[in-house]
Formats: structure tokens, sequence, C-alpha cells
């Protein structure tokens, strides 16, 4: 496995490969990999010439009381982790060398980065997809990989590719879980025993609402308030949101019908956890 910390030498690579015909398939990560980022990976080697991983904590997408200088980090192992998922270049540029200048140049993907996760967390989403659309320019993959553990993201990423007419394509794959359902997250980490209990409330919830659904539920206030009941059972546990939306626009739906997407985010202390379950009705 090769690894280029330069943006320049990483565009020089990638040149060179899609001149050479080869397929490039680019998982972009924070790091901290955990079975989640390497089904991303093993679905890229399987469908690529050449498999991309990249390692950046973005400070664009942290706002500035959130966890960027504690976001967990372990190099020697996420670097063992990308060489046995068969990861041909892990690209892990520094912070100065993705933004040499405080950057003035964003993309702003409106509407839908302001709802649910952005209205929380203002900024989030125009870095997440400011930092994108330069790794896409950096690493010019023909397809690119994103977990659904982070719906809304990837609803975004699919609008910036289409409004930009970015010649990539996004393949969305599903969330990798623990044994009690609990999404893999790099942030369960910071979770103590007490708080790892806990945590599974986010899937007992969306489950929950998911067998309302099921029963033949239809009003959506019926089904938000189950999760919000099943999430304010747990002590210690406080709800940023707990919501049922269109699964393409991500907006509240009068009546459930079709594509629908069951979201939940919670703080157990200082942790912030979010999932999410798709739902055909
Ligand atoms: P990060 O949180 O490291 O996640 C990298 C990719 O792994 C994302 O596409 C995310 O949705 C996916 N992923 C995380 N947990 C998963 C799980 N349990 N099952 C399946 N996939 C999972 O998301 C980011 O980094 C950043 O915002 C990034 C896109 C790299 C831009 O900075």
């Amino acid at each position: 496995m090769q690894i280029i910390t330069s943006v320049s030498d990483m565009q020089a690579h990638a040149d060179a490969l899609r001149r050479a015909g080869k397929r490039i398939g680019f998982v972009p990560t924070m790091g901290f990999l955990h079975a989640g980022h390497l089904s991303l990976m093993g679905r890229a080697r399987q469908e690529n010439d050449v498999v991309v991983a990249s390692i950046f904590v973005n400070p664009t997408q942290f706002g500035p009381k959130e966890d960027l200088d504690r976001y967990p980090r372990d190099a020697e192992g996420d670097r063992q982790k990308c060489e046995s998922a068969g990861v041909d270049v892990l690209f892990t540029p520094a912070a100065a060398e993705m933004y040499p200048e405080k950057p003035v140049v964003f993309v702003a993907v409106e509407g839908i980065s302001d709802i649910l996760e952005g209205a929380i967390r203002p900024g989030h989403f125009r870095g997440v997809a400011t930092v994108v659309a330069k790794l896409f320019n950096i690493v010019r993959p023909r397809t690119a990989y994103f977990g659904q553990k982070d719906f809304q993201q990837c609803a975004v990423i699919r609008l910036m590719v289409a409004g930009l007419n970015l010649d990539v394509e996004v393949v969305v794959l599903p969330t990798v879980r623990e044994a009690d359902g609990l999404a893999m997250s790099s942030r369960n980490s910071y979770l103590d025993r007490s708080q790892r209990q806990k945590a599974t409330c986010l899937f007992r919830a969306l489950s929950a609402g998911e067998e309302l659904i099921k029963s033949g539920v239809r009003e959506p206030d019926k089904i938000r308030q189950k999760m919000r009941a099943v999430l304010g059972r747990e002590k210690g546990v406080e709800i940023d949101y707990a919501e049922i939306a269109d699964a393409d626009r991500l907006t509240p739906p009068e009546t459930l019908g079709g594509r629908m997407v069951l979201l939940v985010a919670v703080r157990i202390g200082s942790t912030r956890l979010i999932d999410n379950l798709l739902i055909l009705c």
C-alpha cells in the first residue's frame, strides 16, 4: 500500500491511473476505522482496479465547540486496517496541505444543509460538501463509497454531485451495527460502560418506530412520539431530534408512503450520536 500526503502527488498519481484506463474507487474517512468503514473499502475493492482511501479529520465541518481536538486518532492501526482491506493508496494530508490559507471558497448545498443535523450543527454540511468536492478533485474517482449511517450527508453529497455535474458515481452502503444494534461510529469510543449501554436506545427507538409503521400506523406524529418515548426513558440521554422524513428530500411528510426515513440524534454526556432506518411503506 502506498501512502501519499501531498495534494499534488495524489493528483499526479490519480491522473496517471486514469490515463492508464484504471477505474479508481474512493472511500473518504476521518479515520479511527471500524467495520463500517471497512465494508466501504471491501465493496470498493470488488468494483475497481485501484482503491484509494483518505483519512482526514476535516476542520471545516466541526463547529467551534465541537470535538475536533479530541476526535479519536490511530494512525498505525488505521494503516494496518486499510492494508488488510486491500486499499492501494492511502491519502492522509495534513490540515495545512488541504487548507494552506484560511478557506474562502465553499460548496453550499442549500436547504437540505439547514435541517436536522444542519440545524444543530450550523456550517457542518458546508464543510462536508467542500472537503468532499476537494477530495474528488484530488483523487479523481470514478466511484465514491459512503455509509447510510450518515443519511443526510449522503443526500447532501448526491445533490452536490448532481448540482455541480461532477463525474463521480456515488454508492451508499448499509449501516454496519454492533450485535446489540448500535451503529458503529468512531465516536462510540467516547462512551463509558454505562453510556455504551444507554446508547442502544437509538436503534431501539428506530425499531419501535418501524414496528408502529408495520402495524399500520400512518400518522407521522405518532411515530415521532413513540421514538421520543423510547429515547426519553433512558436517564442521561438528551434528544436532539426524532423525526420521520421523505427519504430523498428529508422534509417532513404529511402522511406516510413510499421511501421514508426515521432519523434520531441524541447527546449522551458530551457525545453526540446519530442513527437512521430506511422504511418502504
Ligand atoms: P467518517 O465519520 O469517518 O465516515 C466515513 C464514511 O464511513 C462515511 O461515508 C460514513 O457514512 C461511513 N460510516 C461510518 N459509520 C458507518 C457504519 N456504521 N456503517 C457503514 N458506514 C459507516 O463521514 C465522514 O467521515 C466525513 O464527513 C467525510 C465524508 C470523510 C468528510 O470529511
